[in-house]
This record gives structure tokens, C-alpha cells and sequence, in this order.
């Protein structure tokens, strides 16, 4: 994969790129411009500054590099960890980078058994180290069929991974689940909230010593960064939409009830993700001691999330974030950083959006507002619950 950027690279010579990238993707497409900068552009000035202040006052910034202590390596068991997506891009990264470490058992949840055995061989796990078991996110009785099978393997579950995601930004018409919700926020909401729900009381009985359920956000779900401000931005609006049941047949397939956008589904289904953690953190954290965190894992340009989108900007992608925004992270990097809020024993705080800086220090973001409200998490916690057949 990093053999496209090298090749667009060096087709276009680096010094010549950020014209031809604009050039071409700018102004031949304005759409897939903004797109281009919303999906994952730098942050912006203010939010790092605010980031930084805000971790500084609460001192937690930590080195990235913290190792296990000596005396808690010979105590602690093999964790298990359950990653769903981690059969590409980030979710493989970071199982490669947990079971590389000889301390976890990685459950790969994925939808495609054969791709994901062929991933994981594909950088070198060996099978002592991970499990595949089958899940689809797009359909409640595979989540529920999962867990199912999840608990038959009698493993104790001590972290989950909700890092499985579609993006459909082309998409001229919605397309559905099997349980007709539309796809985006099928996927990486509704799946992973029926999925999460089930699996944190299998968290509570286990007696790892740091427990954590992570749902992997987005810098584009939160419209207090510029990413975040190129349409089309997220809104949940009134969640009239998401009342719904977003099926399309009884209004819209839309959470704010608006129009069908593929790219806006995919950022409100990670304001979801991100509203969820909070809302995760406020009722369980106090008695579970379970962490809940989130992360903006960087722009990661070469994975497949960018797989429907058109190919010039596939090709062009890469090399733009790496040179001209910088906001680039390699897959092993980004999958380094989600292994952190997995496992490093400084990353405990819960109820947490991690981001990093430009010298690979983790801190403390901040949410836009619509993406830390605490009445529109509860409403949307409440609204799920239903929609899965938990209320
Ligand atoms: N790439 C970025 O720059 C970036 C930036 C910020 C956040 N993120 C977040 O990072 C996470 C991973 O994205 P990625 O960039 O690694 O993309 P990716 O390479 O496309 O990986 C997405 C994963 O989700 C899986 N998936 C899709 N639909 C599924 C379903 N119905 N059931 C089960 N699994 C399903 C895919 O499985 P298949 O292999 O079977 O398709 C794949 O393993 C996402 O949460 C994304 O929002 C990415
Ligand atoms: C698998 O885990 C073991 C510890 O159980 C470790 O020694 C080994 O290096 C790991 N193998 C790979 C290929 O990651
Ligand atoms: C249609 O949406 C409304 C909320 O807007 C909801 O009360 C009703 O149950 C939905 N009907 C169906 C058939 O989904
Ligand atoms: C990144 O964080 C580290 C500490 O974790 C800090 O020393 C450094 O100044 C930060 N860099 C930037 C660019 O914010």
C-alpha cells in the first residue's frame, strides 16, 4: 500500500505535487475536494493549541513509549482482545502490533474469514496468537450469533475494539442493513452499540487488571476542527431521523432526517461512536472500573476506508496528506497508537478522545460540542437501544 504514494510521489515529482493535487482533485471535482480536506486534514491551529492546554492543566500527558513494568509482565495472563475490521488498515495494524508484543490473544472479528486469515499471514501473526470468529456488523443477528460464539470459547473478554467502519462517500442513493437500517451508521453505530452493550457485561466478569472498551472516532465527526467544517459537516440535528429507525421507507435514512448524503452518514456515525464512549463512561465506569476511551488515530491515507472513492483520488490521497498537510500516519503507526489506548498502562484514564502531536506524545482532545453533549448522547444511547431490540 505504501507502494502507491511512492509511485504517485515520484510520477508527479514532490516538488511539482501540491499544484497537480490541487489541480486535479480541486478543481475537477469540488466535491471530492472537500471531502479530500474533511475526511482527514490537519488539525487546526486552535485545536491543537486547545489540546495541549487542556492536557498540560490536567497533566496527563504521557511518553509514548511506557513499557509494562517488570513485576506486572510475570503476574499478568495473555489479555484478550476482541478488534472488529481487523482484517485491513488499522484493526490489522494493531492486532499485528498486540500480538507481536506475545501479550494478548487477538480475536479478529470480521465479516470475511478468508480475506482476514490471508491479512493476518499476510504481516506475519502467528496463529498462536490470534482467532478469527465471523462478524457482521451490517446485521443484529450476526452480532448477536457472534457473541454467542464469542462465549462458547469460555476466554475471558478483557478489551474490546469497535474499529470496524464504511464509507460510501460516492453513494448516490443509501443502501441498507439486513435490518434495513442505512448502511453507515448501520455499521459503525448500531452494529457496534448492540455488540458493545452485549460484550461489556462479558467484561465485567473478567479479572484483567485493566479493562477497556474502545470506539475508534474521528477528527471528522468533530466540527470544532477545520477537518470538521467542510461539508457536508455532521449534525444529528433533532434525531428525528434516527427515531425513525432510518430505514428510508418511513422518512429519512438520515439521523437528522435530512437528505441522503454517504459522506455525512459516515461523520454522524462517529459523532455516534464518540457520544457513545461518553455516554458508556458515565454509566459503567464508576461501577465496572471499566476505561472507555476514544482516539483519532491520525490520517491513515492508504487504507481501504478510501476503497469507493473515486481512483485519481485514491491515487493522489496518499502523498498529498503525507506532503502537504502532514497530517499522515502510516498504518503501523496508527495501529501503534490504538495498541496504546489498548494496552499501555499510562492510557487508564477513562471517558478519554486521545489524540497525538507532531512528536508522537499522546494528549487529551477536545470534542466539538455537539460531539460531548450529554443530552444528545443519552437521547441517542436511548434511541439505539431500541433500534437494537435492547428497550
Ligand atoms: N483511514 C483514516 O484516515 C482514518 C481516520 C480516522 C479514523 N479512522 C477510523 O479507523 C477505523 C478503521 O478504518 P480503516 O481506515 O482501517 O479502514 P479499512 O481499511 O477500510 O478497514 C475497515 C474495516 O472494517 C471492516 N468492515 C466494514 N464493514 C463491515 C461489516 N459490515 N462487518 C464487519 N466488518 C466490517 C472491513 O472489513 P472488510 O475487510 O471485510 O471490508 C475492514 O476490516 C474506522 O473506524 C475509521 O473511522 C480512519
Ligand atoms: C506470539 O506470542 C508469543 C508469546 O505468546 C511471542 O513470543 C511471539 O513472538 C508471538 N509471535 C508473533 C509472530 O508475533
Ligand atoms: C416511523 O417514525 C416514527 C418517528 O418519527 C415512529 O414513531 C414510528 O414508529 C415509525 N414507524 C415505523 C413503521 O417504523
Ligand atoms: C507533544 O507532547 C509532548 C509531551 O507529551 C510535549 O513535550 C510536546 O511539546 C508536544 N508537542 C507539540 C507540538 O504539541
Amino acid at each position: 500500500m505504501a507502494s502507491i504514494s511512492l509511485v504517485a510521489a515520484s510520477a508527479l515529482g514532490k516538488s511539482s505535487l501540491k499544484e497537480n493535487a490541487f489541480m486535479g482533485v480541486s478543481l475537477s471535482n469540488h466535491s471530492t475536494m472537500s471531502e479530500f480536506d474533511s475526511v482527514c486534514a490537519r488539525r487546526t491551529k486552535r485545536n491543537r493549541v486547545a489540546g495541549g492546554v487542556r492536557a498540560q492543566a490536567t497533566a496527563v500527558m504521557t511518553p509514548s513509549e511506557t513499557k509494562f513494568t517488570e513485576s506486572s509482565k510475570k503476574t499478568l495472563r495473555k489479555g484478550n482482545v476482541i478488534i472488529t475490521g481487523a482484517s485491513s488498515g488499522l484493526g490489522l495494524a494493531t492486532a499485528k502490533s498486540l500480538a507481536e508484543s506475545g501479550k494478548w490473544n487477538v480475536i479478529m472479528a470480521c465479516r470475511d474469514f478468508l480475506k482476514t486469515e490471508k491479512a493476518a499471514q499476510s504481516v506475519g501473526m502467528s496463529k498462536e496468537n490470534y482467532t478469527i470468529m465471523h462478524l457482521d456488523l451490517a446485521s443484529l443477528d450476526s452480532v448477536r450469533q457472534f457473541v454467542e460464539t464469542f462465549r462458547r470459547s469460555n476466554l475471558p473478554l478483557d478489551v474490546l475494539v469497535c474499529n470496524a467502519a464504511i464509507y460510501m462517500p460516492n453513494a448516490k442513493t443509501p443502501t441498507f442493513t439486513a435490518d434495513g437500517f442505512e448502511m453507515g451508521v448501520g455499521v459503525n453505530h448500531l452494529g457496534h452499540f448492540l455488540l458493545s452493550r452485549l460484550l461489556v457485561e462479558d467484561m465485567v466478569k473478567s479479572d484483567y487488571p485493566s479493562k477497556r472498551l474502545v470506539i475508534v472516532g474521528s477528527i471528522t465527526g468533530n466540527t470544532n476542527t477545520l477537518a470538521g467544517n467542510i461539508p457536508p459537516k455532521a449534525n444529528l440535528g433533532d434525531l428525528r431521523g434516527l427515531a425513525g429507525g432510518m430505514t428510508g421507507q418511513n422518512g429519512s435514512s438520515m439521523i437528522d432526517g435530512g437528505e441522503f448524503w454517504g459522506a455525512k452518514a459516515y461523520k454522524d456515525s462517529k459523532i455516534c461512536n464518540m457520544l457513545t464512549m461518553q455516554e458508556f463512561h458515565r454509566r459503567y465506569h464508576e461501577d465496572t472500573g471499566i476505561t472507555f476511551s476514544s482516539l483519532y488515530p491520525g490520517c491513515i491515507a492508504t487504507t481501504g476506508l478510501f476503497r469507493e472513492h473515486i481512483p485519481l483520488f485514491r491515487t493522489l490521497f496518499p502523498p498529498f496528506q503525507k506532503y502537504i498537510t502532514k497530517g499522515y500516519v502510516s498504518e503501523t503507526e496508527a495501529g501503534n497508537r490504538l495498541a496504546q489506548v489498548v494496552a499501555d498502562p499510562s492510557l487508564t484514564k477513562s471517558g478519554v478522545y486521545w489524540s497525538w502531536n507532531k512528536t508522537a506524545a499522546s494528549f487529551e482532545n477536545q470534542l466539538s460540542q455537539e460531539a460531548s453533549d450529554v443530552d444528545k448522547a443519552r437521547k441517542v444511547w436511548d434511541l439505539s437501544e431500541k433500534l437494537v431490540g435492547l428497550a
